[in-house]
């Protein structure tokens, strides 16, 4: 988990994410996930080469993560100066989300289709090799 500095004043609160700074990475792509039901799961894929870090900017989801050897942690994402860093090659679920929930998906790749592993048995395969 990242904690980030919370820039708050009066005028409310700013958290800032500089790329080699505050993450591990250079910021390639960002993306954001809201309106998912509770009931959802997403992401459900590694990837090979792409380097992310998920920040809840506003609501609440929580993150199953699996490293393929037996490892397997759950992380809530509650608050908005919080941020989970996930490296290549872990399997993840992104599911439990808010009604209100924005996820905010921090990026070290661009978009890349043929670097996600969308098959859990494959992962495993390549992991334990
Ligand atoms: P998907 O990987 O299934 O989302 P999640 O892992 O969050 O559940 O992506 C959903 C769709 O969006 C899929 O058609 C691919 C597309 N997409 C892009 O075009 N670019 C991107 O950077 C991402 C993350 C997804």
């Amino acid at each position: 988990m990242l904690e980030f500095l919370p820039h708050g004043d009066e005028r409310g609160h700013l958290v800032v994410v500089e790329g080699m700074k505050d993450i591990p990475f250079e910021i390639k792509r960002i993306f954001y996930i809201y309106g998912s039901d509770k009931d959802v799961v997403r992401g459900q894929h590694a990837n090979r080469k792409t380097q992310f870090v998920l920040i809840n900017v506003a609501g609440t989801s929580k993150v199953r993560v699996d490293d393929g050897k037996g490892n397997e942690t759950i992380y809530s994402l509650n608050r908005p100066h919080t941020g989970i860093y996930l490296p290549t090659m872990v399997w993840k679920d992104m599911y439990d989300f808010s009604k209100d929930s924005v996820l905010l998906c921090l990026a070290s790749e661009p978009y890349d289709a043929e670097e996600y592993i969308r098959d859990y048995k494959e992962f495993v395969e390549i992991v334990n090799k």
